[in-house]
């Protein structure tokens, strides 16, 4: 018998979107209430999952020894990742944008400070605008630096805006639209191509109903 695909899926704001997607692709995960099992099964036992943070999905999927996952295109961007993504899932749909406080004009010609969880993403962007700037790297809530005083901008994801609103801020540039991705490891896409085809085309045809 096939050895079952080992999927990732991402633990905290996309986790629920997640499943309910594969849901409605057949794939019905009930992640027990508390409980700290690594690997659970989906209902009919085709798939087994492993919920990861979702900074660390890439590595794994890249590394093979786990072989798809649900990933967030700020973090694929962020780290380069050489993994396949055969398919845009459509949820957690936000955006990468600079941010900045609300009452002040920031200008990126003077040395600004930028706090973000992106630093390789916002070097990229700062560097393709001829901008000289000084890249903090925080782990989360990141809006309260500027208003502490430690960057002059951020830049991070937004959703609805509202934490940027209800901190007295506002998006001063798009970066790039934000979703979800199946990412697939490039052996096992090869090796076990029958797997992660019909894995695939579960997931197309709710993503196409969709749209
Ligand atoms: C994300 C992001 C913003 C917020 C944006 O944070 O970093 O803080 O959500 O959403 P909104 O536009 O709907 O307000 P997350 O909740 O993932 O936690 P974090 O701040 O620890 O990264």
């Amino acid at each position: 018998m096939k050895q079952k695909l080992l999927i990732a899926l991402p633990k905290g704001r996309l986790l629920d979107q997640s499943i309910e997607l594969m849901g409605k692709a057949g794939i019905v995960v009930t992640p027990g209430d508390g409980s700290r099992l690594l690997f659970i099964e989906d209902r009919d036992k085709l798939f087994r999952f492993v919920m990861l943070k979702p900074v660390d999905i890439p590595i794994y999927v890249e590394s093979g020894v786990i072989d798809a996952g649900i990933c967030g295109s700020d973090i694929l961007r962020e780290q380069d990742s050489d993994v396949n993504e055969p398919l845009d899932l459509q949820i957690g749909k936000c955006a990468l944008a600079v941010a900045g406080p609300a009452d002040k004009e920031v200008s990126y010609r003077r040395n600004i400070h930028v706090a973000t969880k992106y630093p390789r993403t916002a070097a990229r962007f700062f560097k393709g605008k001829n901008a000289h700037v000084h890249i903090v790297k925080l782990d989360g809530s990141v809006e309260i630096a500027p208003l502490l005083g430690l960057a002059d901008v951020i830049v991070d994801l937004v959703e609805t805006g509202r934490t940027l609103r209800e901190n007295g801020m506002r998006v001063l540039e798009e970066i790039a639209p934000v979703s979800a991705k199946l990412i697939v490891n490039r052996t096992a896409m090869k090796m076990k191509s029958q797997q992660v085809n019909n894995l695939i085309s579960q997931f197309d045809r709710v993503v196409y109903a969709n749209t």
